[in-house]
């Protein structure tokens, strides 16, 4: 498929969206649905490409519908920060605040290349600590947050507990994995979370390709 324009340029027909997905299949693996093989660097997006670009689809439909920006981004699990990067190229965020406890393996020369052009405040440490939950507290409340880091049960449901209080009215909390076989916890905590009332949930999943993850979204109610 021939990609006719620039990529980021914006996302509203679905042409666009399909031309971003392929752009996505170029940088991510196999096991995702991409087209690299697995080469050690960790410079592949962990996503499947479909499901990032439904994802992104979605918030830009709901910024049209809502006639508001989404401008302050919180993203628990930053890695290397690429989604980051992708989020902030269609969003343009004016805040964004992310932490990671730099326990996973990632590219050095990726992190480096995805700190830079953005207002970004990077919190290193564990995502349910009281100093972390203290710092981020203080740039609150976010419009955006994507949860994406501890997979375990307790860790998803802790950061799902004390970040879903720090949305903004029609703020969104999305978390990644919640349809991962390797991580079955996250979808246990997920599914307890989705017994509260105060939010609209939606669930994109595209169960095609090895690796199956699923994006779950809460949408606060006003
Ligand atoms: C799957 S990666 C995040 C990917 C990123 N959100 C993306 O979409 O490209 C998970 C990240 O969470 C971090 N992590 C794991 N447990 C954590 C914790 N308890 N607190 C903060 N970060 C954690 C890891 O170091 C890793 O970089």
């Amino acid at each position: 498929m021939k990609i006719d324009k620039y990529v980021f340029g914006g996302l509203k027909t679905k042409k666009e969206k399909k031309d971003l997905t392929e752009f996505f299949r170029h940088e991510t693996t196999a096991e995702y649905g991409g087209y690299q093989m697995f080469d050690g660097t960790r410079t592949h997006l962990m996503h499947n490409p479909e499901e990032l670009s439904d994802f992104i689809y979605f918030l830009k439909s709901y910024e049209k519908k809502k006639r508001k920006k989404i401008r302050n981004f919180l993203e628990i699990g930053f890695n290397s920060g690429k989604v980051n990067t992708v989020l902030n190229k269609f969003f343009n965020f004016e805040q964004i605040v992310a932490v990671d406890n730099f326990t996973a393996d990632i590219s050095s020369t990726d992190l480096m290349a995805n700190l830079r052009r953005k207002n970004l405040t990077l919190i290193c440490g564990n995502s349910d600590k009281k100093e972390t939950l203290r710092i981020i507290k203080k740039f609150q409340p976010f419009d955006l947050i994507f949860v994406d880091a501890n997979h375990e049960y307790m860790g998803t449901k802790k950061d799902l507990s004390n970040y879903c209080t720090m949305l903004s009215d029609h703020g969104i909390l999305a978390v990644h994995d919640i349809h991962s076989l390797e991580y079955p916890g996250v979808n246990k905590a997920w599914n307890e979370f989705k017994l509260q009332n105060n939010f609209m949930f939606k669930e994109i999943v595209n169960k095609k390709y090895y690796f199956v993850c699923g994006v779950g979204l809460a949408i606060k109610k006003p």
